[in-house]
């Protein structure tokens, strides 16, 4: 779909750019051509590399998006206004009933402000997460969008009163989370693939880092690197480009072995069969406890505070006094679901084919 008839007839934009976005609109955008929904995915080129991008659009089965606005890499508020203007452009010629966006990424933001000023009605899926820092580009971006946004899809009870307490109460709706769906639809094929050469199962750790007040600052950067080095296992860190561009590959630990970020499948498998996850991402706090693997996130505060409980997810700031080896050898408490019963992109489908039907 690429000509300006068949745009307008659309019944829902989704506009998404970032890596975490293409893994929650795969059960979405599922769940939205079941109910007979006319849905067109707006790509606006935040991510562009083949292993931030293409590789999730093919493995997944996401629908081509109808357009790419290809903004790419920038300053925060150059990205993000390239964004605007050109989600705009769209907008006016494809006219939806909705506008879609997901999670807390400068994408999110830009799709929810040139909707609403558009006067389109906007949903948001994973609204009411906090994280209470203002210094993290993620919560201005989920706060902005929470609160111009007409239908607020909640991933926890957690999350719904956050809103609450900011005078958030209408048509916010706590489905779980996507990001559910999405690994039980995959898990199965992820876990018949191989790991790394070099790594057997339960023999290793998994680590990820690409927040900017983790990687942009040398010292922190090499303060996590110290740590990772007394670990007694190798350790697999499929490296974000953000993250290279900081490094120097020749000077790394020698219990490291790095590669390229890794599609989706290769990741649940990575992950799945790990003796544990070292991580600053938000999403991959939740996949390890679904996949009943402990946690250790590389930041002071998280939005996914249910992790924390029972020892699955444990914060470590960078620089902090506490071992992480302390840390890796508790055992975590009896296991138990958490973010619903994967069924979100189904109960979300049902209440936006209600919305747009009165
Ligand atoms: C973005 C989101 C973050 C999310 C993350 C997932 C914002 C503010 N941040 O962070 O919430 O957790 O995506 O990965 O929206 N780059 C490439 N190739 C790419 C993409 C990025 O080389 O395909 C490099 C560029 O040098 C770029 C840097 O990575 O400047 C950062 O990318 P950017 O999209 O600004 O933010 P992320 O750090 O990926």
């Amino acid at each position: 779909m690429n000509n300006s008839k068949e745009v307008s007839q659309l019944d829902v934009v989704t506009v998404l750019g970032a890596r975490p976005q293409f893994i929650k609109a795969a059960p979405v955008s599922k769940a939205l051509a079941h109910v007979g929904l006319r849905e067109g995915l707006l790509h606006t080129g935040q991510h562009y590399d083949e292993k931030m991008d293409a590789i999730f659009f093919r493995e997944l089965s996401i629908p081509f998006p109808v357009e790419n606005l290809r903004v790419g890499s920038d300053s925060h508020g150059r990205q993000t206004a390239k964004m605007l203007i050109g989600v705009e452009d769209f907008l006016r010629k494809s006219n939806p009933a909705l506008v879609l966006v997901y999670g807390d990424t400068n994408s999110t933001l830009a799709g929810a402000l040139a909707a609403v000023k558009l006067g389109i009605p906007v949903a948001h899926i994973e609204a009411g997460l906090r994280s209470y820092n203002i210094a993290m580009p993620e919560e201005v971006n989920r706060r902005m969008t929470d609160h111009i946004s007409r239908l607020l899809f909640c991933p926890s009870d957690h999350a719904a009163e956050n809103l609450r307490t900011e005078g958030i109460v209408n048509d916010v709706f706590v489905t779980g989370d996507v990001m559910l769906d999405a690994v039980n639809a995959f898990r199965e094929a992820a876990f018949l693939r191989t790991l790394p050469e070099g790594l057997t199962r339960d023999s290793y750790y998994l680590l990820t880092i690409h927040r900017p007040s983790n990687v942009d600052d040398p010292d922190r950067l090499a303060c996590i690197l110290r740590m990772i080095e007394t670990l007694d296992y190798p350790v697999l860190w499929p490296i974000h480009p953000r993250t290279l561009a900081r490094l120097d590959v020749s000077k790394l630990p020698q219990n490291l072995i790095v590669s390229e970020p890794l599609g989706y499948l290769d990741l649940l498998n990575a992950l799945g069969k790990s003796k544990a996850l070292i991580t600053d991402s938000g999403g991959m706090q939740k996949e390890a406890y679904w996949l009943q693997r402990k946690c250790i996130t590389l930041r002071k505060e998280t939005e996914w505070v249910e992790t924390l409980e029972g020892g699955w997810n444990t914060l470590l700031p960078p620089g902090s006094e506490v071992e992480i080896a302390a840390i890796l050898a508790r055992t975590p408490d009896s296991w138990k679901p958490l973010y619903g019963n994967g069924n979100a992109a189904t109960d979300i489908a049902a209440n936006l084919l209600q919305f747009l039907k009165t």
